[in-house]
């Protein structure tokens, strides 16, 4: 018998059993509501409270919808409407918010490590999902790009993925590579210029390079990604255009993947720095798929954890 997750910090080390059943799980959110049933009422009475310090339009306008379609109420903390405008540090916020009974917390925040934190000092039946912590993981991302991959090309021992762009400070392709590692994937390759690459002895399971030419032959899933300026201190990067026609997604690179090719970006993109907006919005694209999915993982996510 499988445990249930109490929390959701990361897909590092997450089995792959557990991870199949969160995506079947999506399948079965996504077909519910499909069939109409805007509500499925498996969360009535729990409360669950959306924590965001840092920006955010998909995850968290998805985990909201995601709470509300399972019945639960949910309470979006405004930062700067509240005390932490004040001076008020995280764990007091936590505790304070937490006396009036939440059942779950989603929090997003610029400092790797933060929802872990968050865990050790939760009150036990509190739940902790992480919606991204500054460039370690966003592990409900992951699951979504996993489950829009398995819908069109569910054999992923056959599977050859490029990430291209800023890896580095990416916690999306961290949690991408996690999740398609586990999940048996033939290949991940990871492409960008040296000063946007991590250290290759962090991501093992990858093979890296810095011709995206080169990178994205023959692959069946092209995820491109943007630059993350607010997490760069300095790095010398060239302008725009010249970034474009080194690693940017257009239609002459895509020719080179394998027919049928994915194109994928977690959002939100950057039209003509690291796609070309002929791509983005082309045949092959399932970026606002990936939209769409982030809504039933969500579900999926929720529900495991909360259901009673
Ligand atoms: N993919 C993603 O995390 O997008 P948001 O920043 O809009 O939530």
């Amino acid at each position: 018998m499988l445990t249930r997750l109490r929390h959701l910090t990361t897909l590092e080390n997450l089995p792959r059993e557990c991870i199949e059943r969160l995506l079947d799980r999506s399948i079965t959110m996504r077909d519910a509501c499909a069939h109409g049933t805007r509500k499925l009422n498996l969360l009535n009475g729990r409360t669950i409270l959306n924590l965001f310090f840092e920006p955010s339009t998909r995850t968290r306008t998805s985990f909201e919808l995601a709470a509300r379609r399972l019945g639960a109420d949910v309470i979006n903390f405004n930062i700067s409407f509240s005390s932490t405008a004040k001076g008020e540090e995280l764990f007091d916020t936590l505790h304070t918010l937490e006396a009036m009974h939440m059942d779950a917390i989603i929090v997003r925040h610029k400092v790797s490590g933060t929802p872990d934190e968050l865990v050790k000092h939760a009150m036990s039946g509190v739940s902790v999902i992480n919606a991204g912590d500054g460039d370690r993981a966003h592990p409900t991302q992951g699951l979504l790009d996993a489950l829009t991959i398995r819908q069109h090309k569910p054999d992923f021992s056959r599977l050859i993925v490029v990430i291209c762009g800023d890896v580095k400070h990416s916690r999306v392709a961290r949690s991408d590579v996690h999740a398609f590692s586990t999940l048996g994937a033939k290949e991940i390759r990871l492409c960008g210029p040296a000063a946007l690459m991590p250290e290759a002895s962090e991501l093992p399971a990858c093979t890296f390079y810095d011709d995206f030419d080169k990178a994205i032959e023959g692959a069946d899933v092209a995820i491109t990604l943007r630059l993350q300026k607010e997490r760069m201190a300095s790095i010398d990067l060239p302008d725009e255009a010249a970034y474009f026609r080194a690693y940017g997604l257009d239609t002459r690179r895509l020719a080179k993947a394998a027919h049928g090719c994915l194109v994928m970006h977690p959002g939100p993109i950057n039209r003509g720095v690291e796609i070309a907006p002929d791509v983005a919005d082309g045949p092959q694209s399932r970026i606002l798929e990936q939209v769409g999915n982030g809504v039933f993982v969500r579900m999926a996510v929720l529900a495991e954890m909360l259901a009673r």
